[in-house]
């Protein structure tokens, strides 16, 4: 599985397997071991999954060598602000039953982000957490508060597919070097993007399947991308994306389709407000 080097030296596998919305009951452990055994490397969870548990155990029962698992969490809204982030970290280490976290990301970035963002740094030079990010911050936030950032942060986890390429913000995160992490990377199974002919024809020629050309062309754009799948020989064929090469031209068609808009808006008002009551990690 080919790595991307972040900004700060450290190396992340280019395909993750996402664990949002799977059930911390036991589900999550199971669909884990699958993806380890498929060979996934890479695994993204967050607080406001309720699965760390879940995640860390099949880590532990996978037999996998802990160093050759890059394990991403995130710390939730209701964890910000400095001595509750540095809570929130322990506590996603203890779910975890890890003794570090390769990449910890402020999953919302709302609230106190730059004294939760300190707390991070000091996490990073403590050991607890290898690299550290942001999530979902749209171009306005980040001018908000990357800026007064000491580190940059390695990556940005954001919607990313090929009708929502995040032009703008990308090209502010280049300016730091800063990659992109795509989640709905399949834009959440939306059939006007699966089946669109531009795929479904790229498909045909390279023999793959429409959500492999997708995820080829969000590679070749330099993102981290983190394909959900139940499936199992989705899960397996979504990692078989290294045999094949999209053209120029073929790019070109692809960044085409770029509709600018995605299916959440971090910048509406309210957002903090609905999450924060959407998913609570604690009384
Ligand atoms: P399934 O679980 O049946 O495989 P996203 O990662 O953007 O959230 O998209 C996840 C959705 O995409 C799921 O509904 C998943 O369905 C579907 N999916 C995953 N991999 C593929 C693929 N290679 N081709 C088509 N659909 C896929």
């Amino acid at each position: 599985m080919p790595s991307i080097t972040l900004n700060d030296g450290n190396k992340i596998p280019a395909i993750g397997f996402g664990v949002f919305m799977v059930p911390g009951d036991g589900t999550a452990y199971e669909m884990v071991k699958e993806a380890l055994r498929a060979g996934y490397r890479h695994i993204d969870t967050a607080a406001a999954y309720f699965n760390e548990e879940d995640v860390g155990k099949a880590i532990c029962d996978s037999g996998i060598d802990r160093k050759d698992i890059f394990v991403t969490s995130k710390l939730w809204l209701q964890d910000h602000g400095y001595e509750n982030a540095k809570k929130g970290i322990d506590r996603s280490l203890r779910k975890l039953g890890l003794d570090y976290i390769d990449l910890y990301l402020i999953h919302q970035p709302y609230g106190d982000v730059i004294e939760t963002w300190h707390a991070m740094e000091e996490a990073k030079k403590e050991g607890k957490l290898r690299s550290i990010g942001v999530s979902n911050m749209t171009p306005k936030i980040w001018n908000q508060f990357v800026p007064q950032f000491e580190t940059k942060p390695a990556v940005n986890q954001v919607e990313f597919n090929p009708f929502f390429q995040q032009r703008e913000l990308r090209a502010l995160m280049e300016k730091d070097n800063v990659r992109l992490e795509a989640w709905y990377p399949l834009g959440h199974g939306n059939k006007d993007l699966l089946t669109h002919p531009v795929f479904e024809n790229l498909a045909q020629k390279y023999h793959k399947n429409p959500g492999q050309i997708i995820l080829r062309f969000e590679l070749q754009e330099g993102a981290i991308v983190l394909p959900k799948s139940t499936n199992i020989s989705r899960i397996q064929s979504n990692l078989n994306l290294f045999d094949f090469e999209l053209t120029a031209e073929e790019m070109q068609s692809i960044c085409a389709l770029d509709t600018k808009k995605g299916s959440h808006d971090p910048d509406a008002p309210g957002v903090a407000q609905a999450l924060l009551n959407a998913f609570k990690i604690e009384d």
